[in-house]
């Protein structure tokens, strides 16, 4: 759908000049462009690799390919849905990391050179940063958190507790120690013998089961941080145990299995996010990254929400996952503050919020 943006939709902003945001996502698996008028997405297109299903994991090498192949139609595409012309531009924001090397590079890459021939100013942006300030994508169905605010940035590469004092002023309270939770629900996933992603299927399939049948230890990890590799080797050891005496043991119990799993990480995820709100005193609670679309954390912070009066941020579905519009958002912050980036930039695949 044509989305005709003009200045009259950023009352707040001193300047009038309508800021279009061209906006380049590739740090995993996900090849994403999106245009932002201001504040407002007009066009978000997704390619999602799914060369990798087959190997229960995103393959580095096949990735890097993938989004060589894709970028181009997808630049074209979010372009053509936004109805506007590369001239009409502002400015490129990229992904510059963190995420794996060789996808990051064909983003930046792309982005370098079309702002060197457009002539236009290049914005970097950190992946992680994007997930928290997708909440800043006017939406109306959306209410945007107000400064400052906690965020559980829960995707396939991070977990993180995130205290949000401003757009760019952000502390991380505390993080995984091993895997993402996202690699929690994958790994798992892989062990029942299900595709790569995991997570989703596992939250498809939990909702017909039964969370208490099969009690999983939970992990004993100090202050905000977090550890799941001894929860996916308990999944193993027990999915093992039970196979010996019944082969059909993942079949016959599939769902209550999912259920189980999902019930234990989502308990883990608010145990520290309860502690969190209590060290902190602030009841603003958004999520971010792939994870947030699972239904079992969106149902436990809308409970939250009535039992301890929390105000919670929940993403729109399509900007829970990698895409390009939440890049965007960041551009577009950033393009008002003037901060904006030289042609010398690299990816840079560990890159810290
Ligand atoms: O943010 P994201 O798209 O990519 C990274 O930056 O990692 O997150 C991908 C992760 C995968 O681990 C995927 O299994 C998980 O998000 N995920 C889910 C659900 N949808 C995506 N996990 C659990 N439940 C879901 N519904
Ligand atoms: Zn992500």
């Amino acid at each position: 759908m044509f989305y005709l943006c003009t200045s009259i939709f950023i009352p707040n902003l001193v300047e009038t000049e309508t800021i279009y945001i061209l906006a380049i996502e590739s740090s995993c698996d996900d090849t994403s462009a999106a245009v932002l008028c201001n504040d407002k997405v007009i066009s978000n297109v997704v390619a999602t690799q799914k060369i990798h299903e087959e190997y229960g994991g995103v393959v580095p090498e096949l990735a890097s390919r993938a989004h060589q192949q894709n970028i181009v139609p997808v630049v074209h595409q979010a372009l053509l849905r936004a109805n506007i012309d590369k001239k009409q531009l502002s400015a490129i924001a990229f992904t510059r990391g963190p995420g794996l090397m060789g996808s990051l590079l064909v983003g930046t890459s792309f982005a370098k050179s079309l702002a060197l021939g457009l002539d236009i100013p290049l914005i970097e942006v950190n992946h992680m940063q994007a997930h928290i300030l997708a909440h800043f994508i006017t939406d109306e169905n959306n209410p945007k958190p107000s400064f400052p605010f906690l965020a559980m940035t829960i995707s396939g590469g991070h977990t993180q507790i995130v205290k949000v004092n401003d757009y760019f002023n952000m502390e991380i309270l505390g993080e995984t120690l091993d895997d993402a939770v996202g690699e929690a629900f994958d790994k798992s996933a892989k062990i029942l013998g299900l595709p790569y992603p995991g997570g989703p299927l596992i939250d498809k399939n939990a909702k017909l089961g039964n969370p208490k049948k099969f009690p999983f230890p939970k992990p004993k990890v100090g202050e905000l941080n977090f550890s799941f590799s001894g929860l996916k080797t308990s999944i193993l050891y027990f999915i093992q145990r039970e196979t010996k005496t019944n082969p059909n043991f993942i079949e016959d119990n599939l769902n209550d299995i999912c259920a189980s799993i999902q019930y234990t990480i989502i308990n883990i995820l608010m145990d520290k996010l309860k502690k969190a709100v209590k060290e902190t005193g602030i009841k603003q609670v958004a999520i971010g990254g792939g994870v947030s679309a699972n239904s079992g954390i969106r149902t436990a912070l809308k409970n939250a929400e009535k039992n301890y009066g929390w105000s919670t941020y929940i993403p729109k579905f399509e900007y829970c996952t990698d895409n390009a519009a939440m890049i965007g958002i960041v551009g577009y912050h950033k393009y008002k503050q003037n901060v904006f980036t030289s042609q010398d930039v690299t990816a840079k695949a560990r890159y810290i919020i």
